[in-house]
């Protein structure tokens, strides 16, 4: 096992375009890192930069403290797992396990040994004699990670390995390779465009966009935290409100009227003119189902409601609002970045289950300003990240 150290690294194809531009992660022993972001935004470039199969313009790339830009795939030990598992489909699974150590020409007690191991450990045992066109797409999954694991690699890396599958099983597999991840205890990348993957899978998770790496982080902190528009826009479902907004004293002005800040969130924005304020879904309630203690932490405001959805455990409340000018650009940009995903000009509300609030009505809100984001329209910057 090995720390997989980038630094700086640069990847301009034959075009010029910097595919990946000046980026530097450090993957820990035995970490499970995820790169993320909207499709073309150098994730796979920066995986195939990692095990060799693409050439490195500049920057160091090290792994277990040696530097290898310039080893061959072969000789960097480590185990790829692509999209469609690559298997062969008139071998056994025993040998499409084996195969790795076949080429090798390991003795035959090793092979049976090794593969025996890997067997047991991802559950395959029965299924050893079978040939991979019998199998689901998730024992598939696991044939594949056997081979990575019977050879000992240094790290695993994995490109989008869940995107071929239906939902149901997308969630069975991604939950078992979190669990083989942890046993096995081996340094892992992991690249998917899935935000709902990279939150639950990653001890921490690069966010990137156009090449340029955005933030490093645990999943709690890239939520909470998020360092600009972007990543706030990119990690959470349904995605965090962006609202045209205004700070007078401690007054936020929203298009639906006015909330009080904390004070040392207001100082950070006061008298910057228009700026964007990003609130997520669950962070808005239906003011009647709150106590009085609650409602206090919070402000409330009336919105027209023009639909609800209810969805037994949770419901959501839509209210419709115009976009100033000012903001609007930003916005537009915003989510052609997020590859089209809705930040429309509609305001999202989590709601209690047991709200009553219908579509068509006057509704008092609740928001718990203390959680409202205020970022800078010009460079997206959250300007109120808790130091
Ligand atoms: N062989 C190549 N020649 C020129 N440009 C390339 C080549 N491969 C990738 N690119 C460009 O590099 C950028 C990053 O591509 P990459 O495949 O790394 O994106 P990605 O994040 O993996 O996207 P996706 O989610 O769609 O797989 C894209 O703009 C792409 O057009
Ligand atoms: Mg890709």
């Amino acid at each position: 096992m090995a720390a997989i150290e980038m630094r700086n690294i640069v990847k301009k194809y034959g075009d010029g375009f910097p595919a990946v531009n000046d980026v530097s992660i450090d993957v820990e022993d035995g970490e499970f890192m995820i790169l993320v972001g909207p499709s073309g935004c150098g994730k796979s470039t920066l995986l195939r930069m990692i095990v060799g199969l693409e050439d490195i313009t500049s920057g160091d790339m090290v792994i277990g403290g040696k530097r290898v830009n310039a080893l061959a795939p072969r000789d960097r030990n480590l185990a790829m797992v692509f999209q469609n598992y690559a298997l062969y489909p008139h071998l056994s699974v025993f040998e499409n396990i084996a195969f790795p150590l076949r080429l090798a020409g390991r003795p035959e007690s090793e092979v049976e040994s090794k593969v025996r191991d890997a067997s047991k450990t991802l559950e395959l045992d029965e299924h050893l004699q079978r040939k991979p066109g019998n199998l689901s797409g998730g024992q598939r999954q696991r044939v594949a990670m056997g081979r990575a694991i019977v050879r000992d690699a240094d790290a695993f890396l994995f490109d989008e390995p869940l995107s071929n599958l239906d939902a149901k099983l997308r969630g069975q597999m991604r939950t078992e390779i979190a669990r083989l991840q942890k046993r096995l205890g081996i340094t892992t990348v992991y690249v998917t465009h899935d935000q709902t993957e990279a939150m639950t899978l990653g001890d921490r998770v690069a966010v990137l966009r156009r090449g340029v790496l955005q933030q490093l982080a645990t999943p709690r902190e890239l939520y909470t935290q998020p360092v600009n528009l972007f990543v706030a826009g990119f990690i959470g479902s349904p995605p965090m409100n962006f609202l045209p907004a205004q700070v007078n004293g401690d007054q936020l002005e929203l298009p639906f009227g006015s909330v009080t800040l904390p004070k040392d969130k207001a100082a950070k924005a006061e008298g910057r003119g228009v700026i964007i304020a990003g609130i997520r879904p669950e962070h808005f309630n239906d003011a009647a189902v709150l106590d009085a203690q609650t409602k206090a932490k919070g402000a409330t405001f009336t919105a027209h409601v023009d639909v609800v959805e209810w969805l037994g455990h949770e419901a959501y409340a839509y209210v419709p609002f115009e976009a100033s000018p000012d903001v609007a650009d930003q916005l537009a940009e915003l989510e052609r970045d997020l590859d089209g995903e809705s930040i429309r000009t509609q305001l999202v509300i989590g709601l209690d289950a047991n709200s009553t609030i219908a579509k068509g009505e006057d509704a008092e809100i609740w928001v718990d300003s203390s959680e409202v984001h205020l970022f800078d329209p010009a460079t997206g910057e959250n300007l109120t990240l808790s130091t």
